[in-house]
């Protein structure tokens, strides 16, 4: 796909099946992370592959922060938050790891982690996959953060879902676009 398409053409797929992508699909997802923007070259980033079993693994995380934070949880609320992660067959757990460095802020950092993160968005788009971009209370639970091994100084950023579109893709939203940008 050319890219020009790629960046006005992507969508989010909230619905995704298998199969997962491919090796050479993934590593090109990968490999499109590595060409954000990254004020001194400091690769602010890092990204936990979850797929197949380790799916209900994170699930299971989901569940205990739920549980955790509410413990009148209904049964079907917990299920819910088990089966989160299976919602597609492959789950980028994407973070932002802050090296602390003179030049470079905290912000300038997150910002680098979310152009990656964006990064593979698209590249999953250019490739004919579905994916999307979801947080809720559990990308910020210190639950969650403990048990995907997260240090103090990082923060998850995202789960980037990712797999095969399951359905039709949704219409882009129209924006006056002209109106976001003004002379100065
Ligand atoms: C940091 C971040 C977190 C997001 N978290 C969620 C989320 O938890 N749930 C959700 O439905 N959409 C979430 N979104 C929005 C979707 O990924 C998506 O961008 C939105 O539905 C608009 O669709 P589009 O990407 O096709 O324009 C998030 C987006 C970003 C950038």
């Amino acid at each position: 796909m050319d890219a020009l398409d790629a960046l006005h053409l992507r969508s989010s797929v909230p619905k995704l099946s298998g199969p997962a992508p491919s090796p050479e699909m993934l590593e090109n997802i990968y490999k499109a992370a590595f060409s954000a923007a990254d004020h001194a070259v400091l690769r602010p980033w890092r990204f936990l592959v979850v797929k197949g079993d380790s799916r209900k693994r994170l699930g299971k995380l989901f569940a205990k922060a739920g549980v955790a934070n509410d413990a009148s949880l209904e049964p079907t609320a917990i299920e819910k938050l088990r089966c989160k992660p299976l919602r597609a067959p492959l789950v980028l757990v994407c973070i932002s790891s802050f090296k602390p460095h003179p030049k470079v802020p905290e912000i300038e950092q997150d910002l680098s982690a979310g152009a990656a993160t964006q990064n593979m968005l698209l590249a999953a788009f250019a490739q004919g996959l579905g994916a999307m971009w979801r947080t809720g209370s559990l990308a910020y639970d210190p639950i969650v953060k403990n048990g995907l091994g997260l240090s103090n100084e990082e923060k998850i950023i995202g789960f980037l879902y990712i797999g095969t579109v399951d359905g039709g893709t949704k219409q882009l939203c129209e924006a006056d676009i002209q109106s976001f940008f003004q002379e100065w």
